[in-house]
């Protein structure tokens, strides 16, 4: 059986963005916010699964004294569409309270999300909270939202690699493909 994952390498599926614009701008973010919270110590917090790479990446861009933290939260199960019901897999450890706060997410979609995150995250009264997402998909945010430092808005289709998946799959792609 062939490997699902081949597609993607024969170029079965369109690249959105490559793993160098990916890169590129990876390290421009880590340079904006490492000159934006110099002199603190904030504590970057991944929402995992998705941010994990990504995460990584930002952090070898980050020049300033800071925490890293996991939050897992999951939404969509194995589907294409978010089913609305945030359910929390990993809680966060760090203290947050008086701290700098910053929320680490790979792609925002409806915003159901980084909405919960956020009312979640002010309760335990960070000193300041902002939110970083490589992604924002145009014209398919379901509620307000807050979102402080963007990599790309894409246009409302579904995507994979470089941490995003389908049904678990994917992740592990260097670049962002359109899958639907
Ligand atoms: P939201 O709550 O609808 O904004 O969805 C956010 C989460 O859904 C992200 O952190 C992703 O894990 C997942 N997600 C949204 N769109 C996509 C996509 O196009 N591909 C893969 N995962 C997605
Ligand atoms: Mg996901």
């Amino acid at each position: 059986m062939a490997s699902e994952i081949e597609k993607f390498f024969e170029g079965g599926y369109p690249v959105l963005l490559s793993a160098e614009q990916i890169q590129q701008k990876v390290r421009e973010l880590g340079e904006t916010i490492s000159a934006e919270y110099k002199d603190r110590c904030p504590v970057f917090i991944g929402v995992l699964n998705g941010s994990y790479m990504f995460i990584a990446d930002l952090m070898r861009h980050i020049t300033i004294d800071c925490e890293v933290d996991f939050v897992k939260i999951s939404s969509y199960g194995d589907a294409m569409k978010t089913s609305g019901v945030i359910k929390v897999k990993k809680e966060i450890d760090c203290h947050v309270e008086g701290r700098d706060v910053l929320v680490v997410e790979d792609i925002i979609d409806s915003g159901q999300s980084v909405k919960y995150l956020e009312k979640k995250l002010t309760e335990l009264k960070p000193k300041s909270l902002k939110f970083v997402s490589l992604l924002v998909k145009e014209g398919s945010a379901q509620v307000d939202y807050r979102c402080d430092y963007v990599g790309f808005r894409i246009p409302n289709r579904f995507v994979v690699g470089y941490g995003l998946d389908y049904a678990q799959k994917f992740r592990n792609l260097p670049a962002i493909y359109v899958m639907d």
